[in-house]
């Protein structure tokens, strides 16, 4: 008992001296660096800090320090943490280094570095859950994975409109909204800077299609930007104030984002008061003067215009003292902003089995069930005998996104080699997570036998014989390419066709990034999309399937019934004179420019369903859609105008199941208005018990309801007639009032 006593003694004195002793050394730093003082604003200290540097200190904040292809390479990349990007920090005035990682859907590089990581669905699937909360959570597991792996700074967040589906890259964006994208990936940053990494939404802006990135030059007037992609961008900026803003590769209206006036200065920094710094892609900065005076602030990956260049010009007084300065200042202010000066917490190990949980329940929050006649899902495991599970690999994985997005997977590619399960540039990877075994799983009491599709005939000889048959299809996207078309590769609409021919009970698991076409829709009962679905990804699909998890996803796209209906047949490829040319050192190429192409954007503000809307095209699936294993039935309108006007209603869950329904409000605005004949304008997910009914009311914010006006340079709400519409798909409104506002 002494004994205890005396060293809880111990104990509390020596905590009390760690107390006094960090108090002391605080005072002591606070003394020497006054800007350590956590209760001044990130302004004052990054002022403070600014007014302390060498002009060598500055230009060191203001570039990388290089990738192998992409630029020149400095000795001071050995301290790099091992990912994309490194900036080296002022360790004289306590600034940390800032390491960079990308992790759109979880941390990139894992394998090359040893460490793990945990896949999301990707982000595309996270916009279908619809769910702000969900998105902090994916954020924030992303930001711990990336403090656990000795990262500060994310280069995910990426929010460009899916404008044209066929981008390599819609896997890795939040679909075609802009208030949904922008407001899911705002939830996505905030969780991120929840862990104290600076946060990044990118690829700002218009960086639609991957094909020809660095030459192409998108013309779109200004209204129908500010309207579209740049709302997303807005929404996001707006609320969560991301530590980074990524300028991209493209020309926009004949001018590179990174060096682009328009948008760096005059929208993000002026319109938006974007206080924090951009940074450029890796790769997309084209001139020093230029670049500083349009409001670039950091260079990655190298220092081919802010490194000497820059300094150089400094001296000569080509580029403001008072510009290098706040190029500076915006990168300082965004790290004490976002927490990375004053928590310098080292490395940790990932929590592997809770993040697995976190990967398997947003995912199945994020399955959109697109059909299912007869209610043939769930499949009920007592009555089931038998189950043909066919598909590509649908043995042993599930694919994932591909690119700078790319996560390797713990446990290797599925499908290679032993040996070789290190992931490659433009090369799919299969994640380690088995349909067969967790169908098998859940249906203990059932023959499942698996078939790989590769023959068609074998496959449907297989369906023949089973209770039902599930049919896992995919569609591989990856950054820097575009898919030829929107139907699936490798002859999966025969076999789809084939097992279902042959089983009545044909269901189809999606594996895609986007919307792909479906020329046997009407032959199948059901059909399931999974979106790329991350590390828990057969897990969560198996749990839809088995009902234990009612489907609550709706599209953040519409699936069009063909290429034909997109507002561009075919994607614009770069001619010959726009590409680099074979030989060492690319980058300089690119740096210097390649020769332009032009994407000509004319269908404006009509992106996804406000296009199919205006063009009176039907659809496959709408933007919006998603069943569900109960129903809703939506009554009780009230719309009050005014400022921010109210909409309420009443939904009421009138099936036998537990479930959250994504209720979406669409608003017409007055004819004068000139815009598509409807937008979405707020929605709520309402989780109801069987036969519960609940009262939601939702504030419209007047952006969402304004026109951009490029004479008043500023959103401009039409004097009019406004019908709310209230649904559960952007085509399946059931209520309608109009109000007048002004
Ligand atoms: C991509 C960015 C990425 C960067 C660093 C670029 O190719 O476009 O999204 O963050 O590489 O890896």
């Amino acid at each position: 008992m002494l004994v205890l006593r005396r060293s809880s003694f111990c104990l509390r004195s020596a905590a009390l001296l760690t107390v006094l002793f960090s108090i002391a050394h605080a005072q002591t730093k606070h003394a020497t660096h006054p800007w350590m003082n956590a209760s001044l604003s990130p302004d004052e200290r990054a002022s403070m800090v600014v007014k302390e540097m060498t002009i060598d200190e500055k230009i060191t904040l203001l570039h990388g320090t290089g990738m192998k292809g992409l630029s020149p390479m400095s000795p001071l990349v050995v301290h790099s943490n091992g990912g994309a990007g490194y900036t080296p920090g002022i360790p004289r005035l306590g600034i940390p280094a800032i390491q960079m990682s990308d992790a759109a859907y979880g941390v990139r590089m894992s394998g090359e570095n040893g460490r793990y990581s945990t896949a999301l669905p990707s982000c595309v699937a996270g916009a279908a859950s619809w769910d702000p909360e969900g998105g902090y959570e994916y954020g924030a597991l992303i930001g711990r994975e990336l403090r656990a792996q000795g990262y500060n700074m994310t280069l995910g967040g990426g929010v460009n409109l899916t404008r044209e589906p066929r981008d390599g890259r819609t896997f890795e964006y939040m679909g075609e909204d802009p208030v949904l994208a922008g407001k899911m990936v705002a939830s996505v940053i905030k969780g991120v800077q929840s862990q104290h990494v600076i946060g990044d939404i990118k690829h700002y802006a218009l960086n639609d299609q991957e094909s020809g990135r660095n030459a192409v030059n998108v013309n779109i007037d200004k209204r129908a930007a500010r309207e579209s992609d740049l709302l997303a961008f807005e929404v996001g900026v707006e609320e969560s104030d991301p530590g980074a803003v990524m300028c991209s590769y493209n020309r926009l209206n004949g001018v590179y984002a990174c060096e682009n006036k328009y948008l760096l200065t005059d929208v993000l920094k002026r319109d938006w008061k974007f206080k924090n710094f951009v940074v450029t892609d890796w790769g997309a900065a084209h001139s020093t003067v230029k670049a500083s005076a349009a409001g670039m602030d950091q260079e990655q990956p190298g220092w081919i215009f802010y490194g000497d260049a820059l300094k150089r010009d400094v001296q000569s007084g080509k580029v403001p003292k008072a510009e290098l300065d706040d190029h500076v200042h915006r990168i300082l202010r965004a790290m004490f902003a976002t927490g990375v000066v004053d928590d310098q917490t080292p490395r940790s190990v990932v929590d592997v089995l809770g993040d697995l949980d976190v990967a398997r329940r947003l995912e199945g929050q994020s399955i959109v069930l697109l059909k299912n006649e007869e209610a043939q899902l769930p499949l009920d495991s007592s009555k089931i005998h038998s189950i043909a599970v066919i598909g590509p690999h649908a043995d042993v994985g599930m694919i994932s996104g591909g690119g700078s997005a790319q996560v390797d997977p713990p446990g290797g590619n599925a499908i290679m080699p032993p040996g070789k399960g290190q992931t490659r540039w433009l090369e799919p990877v299969w994640f380690p997570t088995s349909p067969l075994k967790s169908v098998r799983a859940k249906a203990a009491g059932a023959t499942v036998e698996f078939n790989s599709g590769f023959n068609p005939e074998e496959a449907a000889a297989l369906a023949k014989k089973a209770d039902v048959a599930v049919v896992f299809a995919y569609q591989w996207e990856s950054e820097d390419m575009d898919l030829p078309s929107l139907a699936l590769p490798e002859h999966q609409d025969e076999l789809i066709a084939k097992v279902a021919e042959a089983n009545p009970h044909t269901v189809v698991v999606l594996e895609t990034g986007g919307p792909v076409t479906m020329p046997w829709v009407d032959k199948v009962s059901a059909i399931v999309e999974a979106w790329y679905a991350g590390s828990a990804g057969s897990d969560a699909v198996a749990d839809v399937l088995f009902g234990d998890v009612n489907p609550s996803g709706k599209l953040p796209l519409t699936f069009p019934r063909s290429d034909g209906d997109l507002p561009h047949p075919t994607i614009v490829k770069p001619p010959a004179a726009s590409l680099v040319k074979p030989g060492p050192e690319p980058w300089k190429q690119i740096a210097a420019g390649l020769a332009p192409f032009q994407v000509t954007y004319n269908e404006g503000v009509e992106v996804g369903y406000k296009w199919y809307d205006a063009e009176n095209k039907p659809v496959l699936f709408p933007f919006g859609f998603g069943l569900s294993y109960t129903t809703y039935s939506y009554s009780n309108l009230r719309v009050t105008a005014g400022k921010n006007p109210q909409v309420a209603f009443t939904v009421i869950n009138t099936g036998n199941r537990w479930g959250a329904e994504v209720a979406e409000v669409y608003a017409a605005l007055p004819a004068s208005a000139g815009e598509p004949p409807k937008r979405l304008v707020g929605w709520s997910k309402v989780q109801l018990k069987p036969g519960e009914s609940k009262d939601v009311s939702i504030e419209i914010n007047p952006k969402y309801l304004s026109i951009y006006s490029e004479q008043q340079n500023g959103w401009q709400l039409i004097p009019g007639e406004y019908s709310f519409m209230v649904g559960g798909s952007s085509q399946n409104l059931p209520l309608k009032q109009s109000v007048s506002l002004n």
